[in-house]
């Protein structure tokens, strides 16, 4: 591999956010440029994936542009393409997918297609110089709610993950029942900063399980019959105590799953991941219970935290340290656009 820094353009589509980034060398964000979606989604609460589809064509062009400006390169300067080819809405990735192989296929650069999870654990090497694997990852997002031991850079093992709901749908569905807005997370933090965790005394479920599992559901359903409940009586409903003791219930079993976890896998790293890691109790709370343990507890800054492509980049940067011959479009197998079946694209899952 070449001694250059290696420059990569990365395009991120999995949900909500048309995003671009270019990362140097690894660590240098030469841009992350965001768009956000949520003023098409909000009337709905929630993500409607074909919305979502038709705004990701009418942005990704703009988006791209955007980045490699910021970033003062042009499309022949980025030395690979890297683009999230899952989870997310199948719909929403193949835009993203379709225009990183048209720009691949068109610039003769080699495409590396990321996991969207794993990209979420590596935001955190953007930002923490001192972070190594091996460490225990809580990624809690919209979409996905797992505890995660990462031995290595690509050697992942999921420990646990929820059975139903994921934290963020909880957060966005209690927030919808309560007419507060889209998406809910950011809200309900706001409001329980001023509200007490102990007002309502909610289900912390599966806390008492041994294994990793979580389960989310019957907390949304805690929530919405409380309400109704306190309606019925004629009660006003105290927002920021509901708030603070629906996130406690929340919280205090990703805290006490992610702790064991890291215990028993004796790793001294624990990183917090995906949109609902911008939680400011969960970053506070979990940073002090793993002090006690002697774990040090990772998080990203908020904008690293939910959907960006620089976590895209970061992720393949990582894949093509591992495996340079990633990068060797000759190999071909990166040059013919059509022999790939859309979601076989990755090398690495
Ligand atoms: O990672 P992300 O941007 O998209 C997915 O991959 O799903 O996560 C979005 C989720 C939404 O459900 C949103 O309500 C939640 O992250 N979220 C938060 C906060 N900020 C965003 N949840 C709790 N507290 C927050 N401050
Ligand atoms: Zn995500």
């Amino acid at each position: 591999m070449s001694q250059k820094p290696l420059i990569i353009l990365a395009i991120e589509t999995s949900c909500d956010e048309t995003a671009a980034a270019v990362l140097k060398g690894g660590t240098e964000i030469l841009s992350n440029v965001i768009s956000s979606q949520v003023e098409w989604h909000a009337k709905f609460s929630g993500v409607v994936p074909e919305i979502a589809s038709r705004k990701h064509v009418e942005l990704i062009g703009p988006v791209i542009e955007e980045a490699l400006l910021k970033a003062d390169i042009k499309l022949q300067d980025v030395d690979a393409i890297a683009v999230t080819h899952g989870p997310g809405l199948v719909g929403a990735l193949l835009v993203g997918l379709g225009v990183a192989k048209g720009l691949a296929y068109g610039a003769k650069k080699p495409l590396i297609c990321v996991n969207h999870i794993e990209a979420h654990i590596l935001a955190n090497f953007l930002e923490n110089p001192d972070l190594q694997p091996p460490l225990v990852a809580l990624v809690v997002s919209g979409g996905h709610t797992a505890l995660i031991y990462m031995e290595d850079f690509g050697k992942y093992e999921i420990m646990g993950e929820t059975l139903d709901d994921a934290a963020g749908e909880a957060f966005d569905k209690v927030a919808k029942f309560m007419e507060l807005g889209y998406p809910g997370g950011p809200i309900i933090d706001r409001l329980a900063k001023e509200g007490d965790p102990t007002a309502i005394d909610f289900p912390r479920a599966m806390m008492k399980s041994k294994n990793y599992d979580f389960s989310l559901s019957g907390l949304k359903t805690a929530v919405i019959n409380y309400v109704r409940g306190e309606r019925a009586k004629g009660h006003k409903i105290n927002l920021n105590d509901l708030a603070a003791s629906f996130q406690a219930a929340i919280i205090d079993v990703q805290i006490d799953k992610s702790i064991r976890a890291a215990k028993e896998k004796n790793v001294k790293s624990l990183v917090l991941a995906g949109g609902v890691s911008a939680n400011r109790t969960l970053r506070e709370r979990m940073g002090q219970a793993a002090a006690k343990e002697g774990i040090k507890a990772y998080h990203s800054s908020l904008a690293l935290c939910t959907d960006n492509a620089a976590m895209v980049a970061k992720a393949a940067y990582q894949m093509i340290l591992k495996d340079p011959s990633l990068l060797d479009v000759s190999a071909g197998r990166n040059m013919d656009a059509n022999a790939y079946p859309i979601l076989d694209l990755c090398q690495h899952s």
